[in-house]
């Protein structure tokens, strides 16, 4: 057998993690709250989602009959990922929204077996993830440096370290989507300026289809994604001391045919008062009042092309699973 090319040798320790949330997180959850729960129509970002528990929750999402994005992507990646480390030569992997790592270490391995990879960066807003994710895989891959960011993505971008070699920003999940239109293209052009002339964005989309496909993969049958939505409730009782009881809450998921994505939502089951008592804020919702908690856009190629164009970006390979349920695309700067 053909030994692989040896790894360049570093010096240095294999983890480095830095946290810019410091309580910024919390700040960030209040203003959202305050400028959310009290627009004419309910609103807060997915971001908050995220707790030790919602990460747990989603874990199991990802594992459902229904939720087929994630067994979609995994395919993908498991069919194109030895081209996807020869095509990019990449020595670094810088992967937004990691959660897990789950389906990063299909990649990984490719990216090991070519003999490119050197460094891991991983970048959520849950700090449990980060650690968890690097003391994983420097174990599981010998000499893999991983240098952690504990951030929000919308505001600590900046952060992610200087590129040292060819690398590749992974956005996996379809996690793109959950942004509104106009941030979308303001995130993905921000994606970009982490991206030389040798670089790439490795993205995962979801595509439009059947709508019944959609609707039960956001509403399945044992209940897991109404709890993950009910999760941001726990969220705000222990974070900024509220009441809410998440039961008195039904979970919503529909596909807006206009916009093509899904909109999951929180319908209250009676009028009630919950009361954040950290802002002083009372938050009333009449009986059969929603609160938007998520939307998950579903995309076309043409839309994919126009929103990645509008970021600078052109897409230089399309991939999809067997049945076009999702997307994976490879591309490029076109200014450099
Ligand atoms: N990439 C994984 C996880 C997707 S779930 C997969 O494909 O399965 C979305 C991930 O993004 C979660 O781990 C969540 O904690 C993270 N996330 C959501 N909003 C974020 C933000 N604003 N900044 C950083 N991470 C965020
Ligand atoms: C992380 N994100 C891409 C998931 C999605 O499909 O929009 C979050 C999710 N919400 C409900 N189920 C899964």
């Amino acid at each position: 057998m053909a030994a692989s090319p040896p790894r360049p040798q570093v010096a240095g320790p294999a983890i480095r993690i830095d946290s810019h949330l410091d309580g910024g997180q919390e700040r960030s959850l209040a203003d959202d709250v305050l400028d959310g729960l009290t627009r004419p129509f309910k609103e807060l970002p997915p971001k908050h989602f995220y707790d030790a528990r919602g990460a747990e929750l989603f874990d199991r999402i990802c594992e459902l009959p229904e939720y087929y994005p994630t067994r979609a992507e995994r395919a993908i990646l498991e069919h194109c990922s030895p081209a996807l480390a020869e095509i990019t030569g990449a020595a670094e992997l810088v992967e937004l929204g990691s959660g897990t790592a789950a389906k990063t270490r299909v990649l990984l391995d490719a990216l090991d077996a070519a003999g490119t990879l050197r460094r891991y960066v991983p970048f959520d807003v849950t700090e449990t993830m980060v650690r968890e994710s690097a003391r994983e895989l420097t174990s599981e891959y010998p000499g893999l440096r991983v240098h952690g960011v504990i951030g929000d993505f919308e505001r600590h971008l900046d952060r992610v370290p200087a590129a040292e070699g060819p690398r590749i920003v992974a956005f996996l999940g379809g996690t793109i989507g959950n942004f509104p239109p106009g941030s979308r293209r303001r995130f993905l052009r921000q994606i970009a300026r982490l991206l030389g002339a040798e670089d790439f964005l490795l993205m995962g989309t979801d595509l439009v289809k059947d709508p019944r496909v959609l609707e039960a993969a956001y509403d399945d049958s044992q209940g897991v994604t109404a709890e993950f939505n009910r999760n941001v409730l726990h969220v705000l009782n222990r974070e900024l001391d509220a009441d809410f009881d998440p039961e008195d809450f039904d979970h919503v998921a529909l596909f807006d045919r206009e916009h093509e994505w899904i909109e999951m939502r929180l319908r209250a089951r009676r009028e009630l008062t919950g009361t954040v008592r950290d802002l002083g804020l009372d938050v009333h919702f009449d009986a059969g009042e929603e609160l938007r908690t998520e939307i998950s856009a579903k995309f076309t190629p043409e839309r994919l092309d126009g929103d990645l164009a509008a970021a600078g970006l052109e897409v230089a390979h399309w991939m999809t699973d067997p049945e076009d349920l999702f997307a994976l695309t490879l591309s490029r700067r076109t200014d450099l």
